[in-house]
């Protein structure tokens, strides 16, 4: 069983366009995926589930799309906190939080708060995420601990930049997983999938149901995972 699973949630725009509405009904109906993809990974006891809500580059959206969004995640998260405490599931946000505005940023840290202390899956929701702005970030960081001295550039290991991350406290993913038939990363854990199964799915978003989640589960345990050794080495 994978401990950490990525998705990349796509899809909804094209989900919505196809039954001739708008696109946050597509996003609307992608809740629903959210609710089964989170209690599939619970009960298969999977550690972290990381959810791309929201990418850095989504913020050039049309304004109506990007307040609909937000509200929608408003709702959906104020609706879900009793299910999510219920099941025991932590909730940790990674991203710029500094474009989220107060209003959201408040409800998020409510429910992140109360979940505190839960034990079960961790949601790691990506919102106003991108890779390379947490790298960047990252880097600033590193660069700002050398001018200070209390680190020599020699010293900046791999383990320096992963745990320099946001990820830092969370394992890399085993599985990341995306919707909609698009064979892309778009900016996302781009330093932490390096050995990640990458799995792709025609299924859009909308439609992703627990189903659909054990399948990619499933391909995922299929995969022989070498790591950069033979398959003698690994046996
Ligand atoms: C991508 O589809 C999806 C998003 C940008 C938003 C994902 C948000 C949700 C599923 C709803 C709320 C989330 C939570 C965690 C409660 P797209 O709009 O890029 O689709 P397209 O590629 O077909 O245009």
């Amino acid at each position: 069983m994978p401990k950490h699973v990525a998705v990349i949630m796509d899809g909804n725009g094209r989900w919505a366009k196809k039954r001739g509405n708008q696109r946050i009904f597509g996003h609307r109906n992608g809740v629903q995926s959210v609710r089964e993809t989170v209690r599939a990974a619970g009960e298969l006891e999977i550690d972290y589930l990381t959810l791309y809500a929201f990418s850095t580059e989504n913020w050039n959206r049309p304004k109506k799309e990007i307040d609909a969004l937000m509200s929608l995640l408003i709702t959906s998260i104020e609706k879900e906190t009793p299910e999510l405490i219920k099941n025991n599931v932590r909730l940790v946000t990674i991203g710029d939080q500094s474009l989220i505005s107060e209003k959201v940023k408040t409800k998020l840290d409510g429910l992140i708060a109360k979940t505190k202390e839960n034990t079960g899956l961790t949601v790691v929701l990506a919102l106003s995420y991108s890779a390379r702005w947490e790298i960047t970030m990252a880097m600033q960081q590193i660069a700002k601990s050398i001018e200070s001295g209390d680190l020599k550039p020699e010293e900046v290991t791999e383990q320096t930049i992963t745990t320099t991350l946001s990820t830092a406290k969370i394992p890399d993913p085993d599985l990341l997983i995306r919707t909609s038939g698009e064979h892309r990363i778009s900016n996302f854990l781009l330093w932490q999938i390096a050995y990640a199964e990458l799995y792709f799915t025609e299924t859009l978003w909308p439609d992703f149901r627990a189903e659909n989640f054990y399948e990619a589960i499933y391909a995922y345990q299929q995969r022989e995972r070498r790591f950069g050794k033979t398959s003698e080495q690994i046996l």
